[in-house]
Formats: structure tokens, sequence, C-alpha cells
């Protein structure tokens, strides 16, 4: 069978929701998704059956063992990590890279140089910042065209020098939506003996991830943006985290991956995080069959994971060629990412825009009075903005469908859109 939107949208209760008889279209979703009632009852069934610490002699506690022990087996293959092990659990991407750059920076010497790239999310800029700052490390900065909207990957290799230690750099743009080439950018790292951080959050709700063949050292996403609980979840690579000190209380073991899981986690958002890659997997068992060949190398739920999330890129991208052919069509509207409809592989279905009359914060606002949920701003990707000449004027406006969303939702924007700016 193929994708099924029906199938899909009767599994998420917020999206029969209304207010004042009007239904919501939620395009919001960069910032963070709905979720499905497979979601919502494995959190609550957490709650009520597997509340208590881990590891003692007693059933609920056993229980909370059982289901992290399994999340983390579960998100290893979303993620095709060598290992449950290397899955660690947080609160969410930002904490947990604060964190981890604490221990990643202890590698380092003063002089020792870090690549940031001006695309990133300050999540994936401002720890390292902050780090370079405290052991005094050199930072240089890889930018990207404002017209291509991508990297230019020789600038990297100019950038790489002898002392380059680390490269951060995300799957994908948050603001532009473009997927940046991290397997090469991870290659060019590897062959200067240099590490790789990957800020996955905006890639792992649309791209099939696969963190051996990206090549990374770290690859870091919060499940809140792929339809789970408000939950960051950080892969390491084994060898390299024996090398690394983490921060960590006495009493907490040095083990991977408990050395980098600060205090008691949510282990109700756990449950949630599992039961987010169930749904994935039932997607891709049901849904998926045209693209089980694409991993057949995995088999099981790795192979319908990978399979599930190559469908819904495929559904996806017809949903942001609507998107983008019907902002282009609009007077004034300058769409800040890649627009080509051949290079649609090349982007997640975030788009953001501008109109050179009506201010975002108004588009969102008058959407909002429609019920169509977009975010205006610009989303905390502090760099990317002013290389694009919207930090100080209000950002874009970002409109990020998901597969729960229909192309009539799209057209229903758009037709609200023509009349707001019109106007
Ligand atoms: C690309 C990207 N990186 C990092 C973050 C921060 O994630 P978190 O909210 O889990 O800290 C976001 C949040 O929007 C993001 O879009």
């Amino acid at each position: 069978m193929s994708f099924d939107l029906d199938a899909i949208r009767a599994q998420f209760p917020a999206l029969a929701l209304t207010d004042d008889g009007t239904r919501r279209i939620y395009l919001d979703n960069p910032a963070g998704t709905q979720v499905p009632v497979c979601v919502t009852d494995a959190m609550t069934e957490c709650m009520l059956s597997k509340s208590a610490n881990l590891g003692g002699y007693f059933a609920t506690s056993k229980n909370a063992d059982t289901v992290v022990q399994a999340a983390r087996e579960a998100m290893a293959d979303f993620l095709n990590a060598p290992s449950g092990d290397e899955i660690v659990f947080g609160q969410n991407m930002t904490t947990m890279t604060l964190h981890l750059s604490r221990s990643i920076g202890k590698l380092f010497r003063p002089g020792d140089e870090i690549i940031l790239s001006r695309m990133d999310h300050d999540a994936n800029v401002w720890p390292w910042v902050l780090v370079a700052r405290d052991l005094e490390l050199e930072i240089r900065w890889l930018s990207f065209s404002e017209a291509s909207f991508e990297f230019n990957l020789e600038e990297l290799d100019a950038l790489i020098t002898d002392r380059t230690r680390l490269i951060c750099v995300a799957g994908a743009s948050n603001l532009t939506g473009t997927i940046n080439d991290i397997k090469t950018i991870c290659e060019k790292a590897r062959a200067a003996g240099a590490l790789s951080y990957i800020d996955g959050v905006q890639s792992a709700p649309h791209v099939s991830t696969d963190v051996q063949d990206i090549g990374c050292d770290f690859f870091v996403c919060s499940s809140y943006k792929f339809f789970g609980p408000h939950q960051g979840i950080l892969w390491i690579r084994r060898e390299l985290a024996e090398k690394l000190e983490p921060y960590r209380v006495r009493p907490a073991g040095p083990e991977l991956p408990w050395c980098f899981e600060t205090g008691t986690q949510s282990h109700e958002g756990i449950a949630g995080i599992l039961a987010t890659v169930e749904y994935f997997d039932r997607v891709g068992a049901s849904m998926a069959g045209d693209y089980m060949d694409n991993w057949s190398q995995f088999g099981g739920r790795r192979q319908r994971l990978h399979a599930a999330m190559d469908l819904l890129f495929e559904y996806e991208k017809g949903l942001a060629e609507n998107l983008i052919d019907g902002l282009l069509k609009i007077d004034g509207t300058t769409v800040l990412g890649i627009t080509d409809r051949d290079a649609l592989d090349r982007r997640v279905p975030t788009v953001s825009f501008i109109h050179a009359n009506v201010d975002p914060a108004t588009i969102a606002e008058r959407l909002a009075e429609r019920n169509i949920f977009v975010w205006s701003g610009y989303n905390y990707a502090h760099e990317v903005a002013k290389v694009l000449g919207i930090f100080e004027s209000g950002g874009g406006v970002r409109v990020g469908p998901v597969h729960y969303n229909s192309s009539r939702e799209i057209d229903e924007l758009l037709e609200v859109l023509r009349s707001i700016l019109a106007a």
C-alpha cells in the first residue's frame, strides 16, 4: 500500500481540533509537530505503570528500565547507530549541546580552530562560541551563498587547516530549508583529523538518517520536531565517547550512555520517543513497500523506518513544490531558499519568505486569524538572518508542512495569503 493521508491524519487527534468551529491548519511544524495518539498513550501508560527511578528490584523500576532501554534501541534503529548504548537522552538539543560542548572542548588547546556555519540555528553556534571564548580557540566561519542558499564546499577546504579540531553544521536549515551535504563535510573533517558535530534537528523529521553513512561523530536531534515529546536525543560515536570526560556527579556511573545523562530523565518522554519510532515503523510496514529495496542492507525495523522516511520525504516534496510555486506567483514575495523544481531533493519542505510591503509578524497574525499557524521572525537562525539581511526587519514568515498536511491545506494557505498580500 502507498501513502494514505487519511490513515495518517486519523492518528493525530490534534488535527481534528477546532476553535470556534474553525479547523486548524498546522504549518508551524519546524518549531514543533503534533503527536500521534500512540505517543500520548505511551506517555500516560509510563506515568501510570512505570513511574520509578531506574535500577530497582521492583516492578515499576524494572518497567522503567525496560522502556528506556527499548527507546535507546529504537532510536539506534531510527538513526542507524551501531548500538542503543550510544544513544543519550536529555532535555533538548540546546541543553545537550551546551553540556557536551564542555566535554568536547576539553580535547582542544588554545589556538586550536573550530569551524561554525552561518547556516546554523544558534543552538549549534553559540555553545561553541562560548567554549571558544573560555578555551581561547579560534573560530572560522563557513558561509553560504545568498543566491543558491547552499554552502560552497571549496570554501570549507580553504577554512580547514592543521589546527582544525571540530566542524559543526546542521543537517538542514530551520530557515532556508536547505539540506546540507553533511556526508561530504564529515569526510573532510575526518580527513583533517577533526571531529564533526551534526545538528539533525531539522533533517531528522524529513530525511532518513544513517549516522554511520554520514560518518559524523555526534548527531543530535529533538523528538518534538518529529511527532514525539519534548526531548533531546544525541548519538555519540563510542570510541570518541570513551575519550571524553563527562561532566557528571560522582554517583552517576562512568559508562556510556549514563555518564552524559544528568540527573533523572523524563521516563515518560523517553517512552514517548519509543512510541514515535514505533509509529514510523508502522508507517513503513503499511505504506512504504516501494521504498524497502532502498534499505535492504538493514532488514527488520531499521529497514522499515528508513523506507518510511523515504516515503514521507517524497510526499512532502510534493507539498513543498505546490507551496513554493504558489508563493512565487504572489507579487512582492521572495522565497528565502531553494525554489528550483529540479533541486527540491536538496531542501526540506520548510519554506521561509518575505514580502515587499507587509511585514512577517503581520502576515503571521493575519493567518492566525484564519486559524492557520505559522511562525514569523528569524527562528533563532541568528547568523542566517544576518547573512540574508532580515535580522533587523522582523525576519521572515516560515511555513513548514509535514506529512500530515494535505495539499488542500497548502492551497488554503495560499488563497488566504493572496488576499492578505493583495490588500
Ligand atoms: C536546526 C535547529 N537546531 C536546534 C534547535 C534547538 O532545538 P531544541 O529546542 O531541542 O533545543 C532547533 C529548534 O528549533 C532547530 O531548528
